[in-house]
């Protein structure tokens, strides 16, 4: 039986405590429910948790145990095996270790497949380091339809040096997801499917098997988990035969001049490693469960939509991702800087995203500037989409709201 998606702001103390605020930022990052900070306060109040690091506490608690059935869980979740998925320290942070190795093993001439709306995570990496490395990569850039990948276009853009595409399963900005199997059918097996994952966690179905990826990654924050850790999951890790990260921890024996990897994936795992993260984040995955992925999903498609129909009936708005499915309302006002609308929204406790969303790339679509994001999850009701309306509303043309509250603003041509 699966909980309901009903009354959930009870289950953050934050919301609890200002029952005003509304927040429609979690494509930024998730709120943390109670059950999360509850379990992770517990672990650093009465646990000792860097394993293999104490000779005699472990025996004393189930740590060890409790990691393995976290990372359990966080697999299963996604439909990945067990030894194929790592714990990292967040999307970004693995995306550079990753791009770093499957560009070591390209040559000349080969190409990489990536978006314009891609966050600058799944960008920024991907041309860097091909330019640290000297390696003249060709980067061809796919196309959208209707904010998703266009199949047909895509499918032009393949040869035989094609090696790499990568790609956002959901959208940051547009909160709109990608088909990707339809994507991996198009490009085929010989291409490497690398996906950024990190707005797909907590809001829409994983299944890395099923959709035949490569390389999936995403964080926990924006999961109803900790910050600056994630999750790798990469087909046949054990088909890696160096690691990208060396220290203590992943090695049985050393000297100077070889070393000798562990087996497995512990080969790929150095340092001390956020066993209480993992843990509590095992919490969240629950949580998740609790209610079902597909019912969170159609929840905060359900609120896009019925936010698109109140705020789009309104003059001078231009709905940006309009009649797709998605979580994310992104919008403009006509004639005003979304930073500008942010900030009558913040006044008013409504918390939103505007401006660039970390996508910097010049689109026709819409313009970087006057975009406002509005992302929803489930502790957010019809009912704060009202008010959000009538604040909208009642900002009339805006100008005058925002000259008589904000001096400093800037206001667009
Ligand atoms: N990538 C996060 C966002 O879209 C930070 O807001």
């Amino acid at each position: 039986m699966k909980r309901e998606i009903k009354n959930i702001r009870d289950d953050y103390k934050l919301l609890r405590k200002n029952k005003k605020l509304i927040f429609f930022n979690s494509s930024a990052t998730s709120l943390k429910p109670d059950i999360f900070i509850k379990k992770i306060s517990d672990i650093y109040f009465n646990w000792e948790t860097s394993f293999s690091k104490s000779s005699w506490l472990d025996e004393n608690n189930n740590t060890i145990e409790e990691y393995k059935n976290s990372l359990n869980k966080v697999a299963k979740h996604i439909n990945a095996p067990f030894k194929d998925i790592l714990p990292t320290y967040g999307t970004t942070d693995f995306m550079n270790k990753i791009v770093r190795k499957i560009i070591h093993n390209l040559n000349d001439g080969d190409e990489i497949i990536l978006g314009k709306l891609e966050h600058a995570s799944n960008i920024l990496p991907w041309l860097n380091i091909a330019k640290e490395f000297g390696k003249k990569i060709i980067f061809k850039w796919y196309k959208l339809n209707n904010w998703k990948v266009d199949l047909i276009h895509l499918n032009t853009l393949i040869t035989k040096n094609t090696k790499v595409m990568s790609v956002a399963h959901v959208y940051n900005t547009t909160g709109v997801k990608n088909n990707l199997l339809e994507i991996k059918n198009t490009i085929g097996n010989n291409i490497t499917l690398v996906v950024d994952g990190a707005q797909g966690i907590g809001h829409v179905k994983i299944d890395v098997i099923k959709d035949n990826v490569d390389y999936y990654l995403f964080g926990a924050h924006k999961a109803f988990g900790p910050h600056a850790l994630g999750f790798a999951y990469i087909k046949n890790l054990e088909n890696i035969k160096e690691p990208w990260t060396f220290g203590g921890g992943n090695n049985s024996t050393y000297n100077e001049y070889s070393v000798e990897y562990k087996e497995g994936k512990q080969k790929f795992i150095v340092g001390t490693r956020d066993v209480p993260g993992v843990i509590s984040f095992g919490t969240s995955i629950t949580y998740i469960e609790s209610f079902g992925i597909k019912n969170i999903e159609k929840y905060n498609n359900n609120l896009k939509k019925y936010a698109e129909k109140k705020i789009g009936s309104l003059k001078n708005i231009n709905i940006i991702n309009k009649n797709v499915d998605s979580s994310n309302l992104f919008f403009e006002v006509n004639g005003v800087a979304g930073e500008d609308v942010g900030y009558y929204l913040a006044q008013n406790e409504i918390i939103v995203r505007t401006g660039t969303n970390c996508v910097k790339f010049k689109n026709e679509n819409y313009k970087q500037y006057k975009s406002i994001r509005v992302s929803f999850h489930i502790y957010n009701t019809k009912k704060e989409i009202d008010k959000f309306y009538e604040l909208i509303k009642s900002g009339g043309d805006f100008l005058e709201s925002l000259f008589k509250k904000n001096p400093k603003s800037k206001i667009c041509k």
